[in-house]
């Protein structure tokens, strides 16, 4: 069956590609790896939509993979403020000045895998977009596919290795990289996790998930445990027109990222640690945010009377400027609660 579901999968795909900003045309030669290499770090865990600006972002400012090498950590960070995840983007300006030093990136999977940033998946999707190279990927997407295709009823994560050996079986030895992305483009558009368009898909006629009459109630999934919930504080601190931002540090969560400066909820579980400032503090409110292994409430306290600090490393940043201090997204949210009511 492998050859008719890779020729039908690529047949589907030479009309139904999504276009999107990394790519090549179906059956077109390889794109630049620099930007095959920049779209796959970035879509790790985060969906196409929300990468699209980020990535003409990147590749406006630093066009090549010698300009992203030359650039500091600090601008890689702000540039990558919202995206998440953000010891990508540490990962990524390591990763581009190592290519940059050796002359440009290897083309097998084993010695992409090496490279700072470079998991399983990123090593295989590089190598088989940008370089041809015959290499099994898998992602959350290509898993549903093919665990309905071949009615795969073991639960993940149990059921990888059996997901893996399956997509080997029905990867192609040329059109690589395209097969990847049809794959991936089908689970985005057509075999998705809440549907399963099958009178649309170009392997119904193989799909055993459907022939089994079932296709949505896979893949099955054991049990996750509930998100534990944590709460802080974040301050806010102010002075003519001006907030105080401090830098996180470099390990840890956010680390590295502009922030405000808060009571530690992310070094120890929960917060309840000193404010940065003696003096009275008023409750502006609170933000939600989810990370991967939590989720945190974060209560945002406003400084009331003057600020003299002498204690805490930071800055004043303009408060007409904030939208470009490059916070990550919860202390965005924390910003935009308190700047709401103004105006
Ligand atoms: N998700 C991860 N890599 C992708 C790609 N190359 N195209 C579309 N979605 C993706």
């Amino acid at each position: 069956m492998s050859a008719t579901v890779s020729a039908k999968l690529l047949d589907w795909y030479d009309s139904h590609a999504r276009d999107l900003p990394w790519r090549a045309a179906p059956g077109a030669p390889p794109p630049d790896p620099y930007r095959v290499w920049l779209s796959e770090v970035m879509l790790q865990q985060t969906t196409t939509s929300a990468v699209t600006p980020y990535f003409r972002k990147f590749t406006d400012t630093w066009p090549t993979v010698e300009a992203l090498a030359a650039a500091s950590e600090d601008e890689v960070m702000a540039a990558w403020a919202g995206l998440g995840y953000y010891s990508r983007a540490r990962n990524l300006v390591k990763c581009a000045r190592e290519v940059a030093a050796r002359g440009g990136f290897p083309e097998t999977e084993a010695e992409l895998r090496q490279l700072p940033g470079l998991g399983a998946y990123t090593a295989a999707a590089v190598a088989a977009i940008a370089f041809g190279q015959r290499a099994v990927v898998v992602d959350a997407n290509v898993e549903r596919v093919v665990a309905r295709l071949f009615a795969i009823r073991e639960p993940l994560p149990g059921s990888r290795a059996q997901i893996r050996a399956s997509i080997d079986a029905i990867t192609p030895g040329e059109r690589t990289g395209d097969f990847a992305q049809a794959m991936m483009d089908l689970g985005a558009t057509i075999c998705t996790a809440r549907d399963a368009r099958c009178l649309l898909c170009p392997l119904s006629a193989d799909c055993q998930g459907r022939a089994e009459g079932d296709p949505l109630t896979l893949p099955v999934k054991a049990k996750k445990k509930p998100k534990p919930s944590r709460t802080g504080t974040a301050f806010w601190i102010e002075r003519d027109q001006h907030v105080w931002l401090v830098k996180r540090p470099g390990k840890g969560m956010l680390g590295g990222m502009r922030a405000l400066p808060d009571d530690g909820w992310s070094a120890r579980g929960d917060g309840h640690g000193e404010a940065p400032l003696a003096g009275a503090w008023k409750a502006a409110g609170v933000v939600r945010h989810g990370f991967t292994h939590f989720d945190l409430e974060l209560g945002v306290a406003i400084h009331a009377g003057d600020a003299a600090l002498h204690e805490v490393d930071g800055e004043w940043w303009p408060l007409d400027q904030i939208d470009d201090a490059g916070l990550p997204t919860l202390f965005a949210k924390a910003a935009r609660l308190v700047l709401a009511d103004r105006d």
